[in-house]
């Protein structure tokens, strides 16, 4: 038998996991670390806890699972993207790694757009400026620590810093180098147009594969470090997501999956490239070669369900101690019994400004239409109804790019909520499914992993093998019919308070 490894480098923690040919956890662990917050706004991780977290990894899944090394025959490597690591000539980390949900590079994302010009950039990278990406952290640096940019030879990503680590080679993969805003997304290359406007070496930046290329070998040190078989293929691997829609099996036209975490994400696979041209949803290279993903997010997802629980639920937390459930259970019974709409009160979730479809770091949370008949029953339902609202608009986008969904999976924390699985359904007016397999992006890049090693024909047949859906909840026509007033009263709320928002942070 044929061991698959997938190495997930998130933000929280570095999980490692071992997969059989059929996708079977053979064993997994998780190593977590910090991440440093040094000024508002700000988010840096250092990329030894990265290294020293996937050699725990390694060394733990090869010893719990007792599988002899010779026979795991390929490595995937998955992870946050974004994150901009800097090595100097000896390969040394120059900096922290500045992470995706940093904020401070409002100024260079302005340069970025003078110097590209608005609908140049949105042709050649899919994407307007945004904060979170690399190349404006990479000029962020450049304007800021500029002796210490003279010294970088090398930029990567979270996870091929890894590959580096694990392999030596300078690689990365296209799903990934997508959201650095350097990568020509319809022709899966570096794009020399961005790169010259924006006067960035191309010789820092690694060679690009195809996710499940295989990019390099095991080392003799690292095998002697981690137990692993020198030699042992490590292939391209993806982006968090892209990785997340090979473990779901969203690898064909009209699949798709939503994630509810802290964050929501809206995620479709697409065979022809289709690219919003307002900039409101990302397109990417998907983890198929030759094939795109469009991909929308909603930045307060599970956080408002949670920043609600925290505030509002202590007696819901209280009780399921006693109960011995999580309180996210009894969060969801409550709001079963307030009826669709809850009784006339919407919410708009952004408590952490929006990406799609409104890019606004100033957007704020809004509870539209209190009354005094209203209880926290209501409060609740309309929290996660606000969420469904925000996710149906990122789908919204995607039928206006002609990228139609047939088949919808759901993922994440939220995802195992069967009200929010049901919302969801009924809005989207597609059955929504949930998975045996909760490994995600490892077991995606376990699975391309095995494509490289040659386990498997292609990434479609690896998932055909391994991915089983497990519920499936179908749409209920009233339910859709009562929502559609409802959402578009959502849809028509931003735009009368957008300038107020604005106003709201300047004060
Ligand atoms: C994607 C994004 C996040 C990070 C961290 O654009 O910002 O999904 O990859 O998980």
């Amino acid at each position: 038998m044929a061991y698959l490894m997938g190495i997930d480098i998130g933000t929280s923690g570095t999980k490692t996991a071992l997969f059989d040919e059929m996708g079977a956890v053979i064993a997994s662990h998780t190593a977590e670390y910090p991440l440093y917050q040094p000024q508002n706004g700000y988010a840096e991780q250092e990329p030894a806890d990265w290294w020293n977290a996937t050699v725990e990894g390694i060394r733990a899944v090869l010893h719990k699972s007792g599988v002899s090394p010779s026979s795991v025959v390929g490595i995937g490597l998955s992870g946050q993207m974004h994150g901009l690591v800097m090595l100097d000539e000896r390969g040394e980390v120059l900096r922290r790694s500045i992470i995706w949900c940093d904020q401070r590079t409002a100024a260079e994302c302005e340069e970025i757009t003078a110097k590209l010009g608005y609908d140049r950039l949105i042709a050649i990278t899919a994407n307007p400026a945004l904060t979170g990406f690399t190349a404006s952290k990479i000029l962020w640096v450049r304007n800021h620590e500029p002796e210490l940019y003279e010294k970088c030879r090398h930029i990567l990503l979270p996870k091929d810093y890894i590959r580096y680590r694990l392999t030596g080679e300078f690689a990365t993969e296209v799903s990934d180098a997508s959201g650095m805003q350097l990568l020509d997304i319809p022709n899966r290359c570096w794009s020399d147009e961005v790169l010259e406007k924006l006067e960035i070496h191309r010789s820092l930046l690694g060679k690009v594969y195809e996710s499940p290329e295989v990019t390099g070998k095991v080392t003799r040190r690292v095998a002697e470090l981690t137990g692993l078989a020198e030699g042992t293929i490590v292939v391209g691997g993806a982006g968090d997501n892209a990785a997340a829609a090979v473990g779901t099996g969203v690898v064909r036209d009209g699949r798709a999956f939503t994630t509810i975490g802290t964050s929501g994400v809206v995620f479709a696979h697409t065979d022809r490239m289709a690219i919003d041209k307002k900039g409101r949803v990302h397109t990417f290279c998907c983890a198929v070669p030759g094939a795109w993903h469009v991909m929308g997010v909603t930045q307060g997802a599970g956080l408002s369900l949670k920043w609600f629980r925290d505030n509002f639920c202590g007696a819901e937390k209280e009780t399921a101690a006693l109960m011995d459930v999580d309180p996210y259970y009894l969060m969801d019974k409550e709001a079963e019994t307030v009826p669709v709409g809850a009784n006339k009160l919407l919410y708009l979730p952004y408590l952490m400004g929006e990406r799609t479809p409104h890019l606004d770091p100033n957007a704020r949370g809004v509870f539209f239409g209190l009354s005094a008949i209203h209880t926290k029953k209501d409060m609740l339902r309309a929290v996660m109804e606000g969420v469904a609202y925000s996710l149906n608009d990122c789908l919204s986008v995607f039928h206006e790019m002609g990228v139609s969904i047939s088949d919808m999976m759901a993922c994440g924390g939220g995802g195992s909520s069967p009200l929010w699985r049901q919302m969801l359904a009924d809005l989207y007016a597609c059955d929504v499914k949930t998975l045996a397999s909760r490994e995600g992006p490892a077991l995606g890049v376990a699975l391309l992993a095995g494509v490289g090693a040659g386990v498997y024909a292609s990434v479609p047949e690896a998932c055909d093998a391994v991915i089983k859906a497990d519920r499936v909840q179908s749409p209920i026509p009233e339910n859709t019919a009562k929502y559609a007033p409802y959402y578009q009263l959502y849809t028509a709320l931003y735009p009368a308070v957008k300038t107020s928002f604005s106003q709201l942070s300047k004060l």
